[in-house]
């Protein structure tokens, strides 16, 4: 296959890249860390050895380029204008979401979130010294969904909430109507909002995203972007934040400048640019592979494991797996599979307490890969269920 061609087949060996996901843990299957397994779309190499090429690598200025292709993206696919103006440079969503507790909320707040949800939501505001309030999802008949009274009563409590949209790790993309009572009880409470939508891109093939500011004309709402999961470019550490209002704005920009976390490293542009400007159809390509990649687990679940559920979702490559059935807490459940088969699943409790029960599966990897994990998947569980000789459903 050539260097020009998508590929989405080849299996890479990632060891010794330093990567988080091969080289932390000696000889495990990973399927847990939000990070993809797949070659990057050829015009970002491209763009990076380009770059590469040029000896010199000292400081690097963030150019309206950068934000020019991020305006255009959500224009074009979202339908949401921006202005340059609007927008700051940040070396990540969770450096920008620090920043923004740190400047916008007093040591002590409470600031709200949805749990399940993204582990890091918990330790950027405990580490800041804030306090967590969740307003949990409620699981019913398989599908999640918001309980907007006891958002409305939490949300009076509250300086701040942290959305994520679409959910991890439940992979749910918000209607426009839950968008706009969000909004509305935000306007409310007079609480700021914080919408971190890096996953944005990864809905399934003919599935529309919904943007919490093309819902929403709640004026305290604060985008947070990013091609990272998109792309697989997370290494690159980069990021927007988009509000429209002037004063979030400058509190956050002195914050960020504050934090150093405003500045750029100097293959950053090359690679938000490449990706937005002249990857659109290598995306695309990778949503149908990831489609197929959930419709294998779906299958396989149906036909060799029937005891764990696959929860339906529309975005993200980050599979929510229901395994209440097996009676034992994910903990434990993720403990085992590891010591057990060597694969690595998150498990469900590190999203809140309400996930127990539950595993996420990380599914962005080449067809190949992804069937040696769930073999070694359905290995570990026989091997609990023998051990335990708990269900007799397997
Ligand atoms: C919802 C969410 N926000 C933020 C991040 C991390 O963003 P960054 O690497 O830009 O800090 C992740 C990574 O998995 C994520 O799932």
């Amino acid at each position: 296959m050539k260097n020009t061609e998508n590929d989405f087949e080849s299996v890479i060996d990632r060891h010794a890249t330093n990567s988080l996901k091969w080289d932390l843990f000696d000889d495990e299957y990973p399927m847990w860390v939000a990070d993809m397994d797949f070659k990057v779309a050829p015009p970002i190499q491209e763009a990076i050895l380009k770059r590469a090429s040029h000896p010199i690598f000292g400081y690097s200025i963030v150019p309206d380029s950068l934000f020019e292709s991020y305006i255009n993206w959500w224009n074009r696919r979202y339908g949401l204008k921006m202005s340059r103006e609007d927008m700051l440079y940040a070396t990540g969503v969770m450096p920008s979401i620090s920043s923004m507790i740190r400047c916008l909320t007093d040591v002590d707040d409470e600031i709200l979130i949805q749990s399940p949800v993204y582990h890091v939501f918990f330790y950027v505001i405990e580490d800041n010294n804030r306090r967590v309030l969740e307003n949990e999802l409620v699981f019913e008949d398989g599908k999640y969904r918001i309980d907007f009274d006891d958002l409305d009563e939490k949300l009076s409590k509250v300086k701040m909430m942290i959305l994520c949209n679409p959910q991890n790790p439940v992979g749910k993309i918000w209607s426009k109507e839950e968008l706009e009572k969000i909004g509305e009880l935000c306007k409310r409470h007079d609480v700021i909002l914080i919408s971190d939508e890096i996953h944005c891109d990864l809905t399934d093939p003919g599935i529309s995203y919904n943007p919490f500011m093309t819902s929403s004309d709640y004026k305290n709402s604060i985008l947070c972007i990013s091609p990272s999961k998109s792309f697989n470019v997370a290494g690159f550490q980069s990021s927007v934040v988009y509000t429209k209002n002037p004063e979030l704005l400058s509190k956050i920009k002195t914050q960020l400048h504050i934090d150093n976390s405003d500045s750029c490293n100097v293959f950053a542009v090359s690679a938000v640019e490449s990706a937005y400007n002249e990857s659109e159809e290598w995306l695309e390509e990778l949503k149908r592979v990831l489609y197929k990649n959930k419709q294998t687990v779906k299958e396989f679940l149906t036909n060799e494991l029937p005891v764990i559920k696959l929860i339906e979702c529309d975005a993200t490559y980050l599979l929510w797996l229901d395994c209440s059935a097996l009676n034992v807490s994910s903990k434990s459940l993720c403990e085992f599979l590891r010591q057990n088969q060597g694969v690595f699943l998150s498990a469900g409790s590190d999203f809140g307490e309400v996930g127990d029960g539950f595993l996420r599966m990380n599914i962005a990897c080449p067809p190949k890969l992804l069937k040696e994990g769930l073999l070694k998947f359905k290995a570990g569980i026989i091997a609990l269920n023998n051990i335990n000789k708990l269900s007799k459903n397997i």
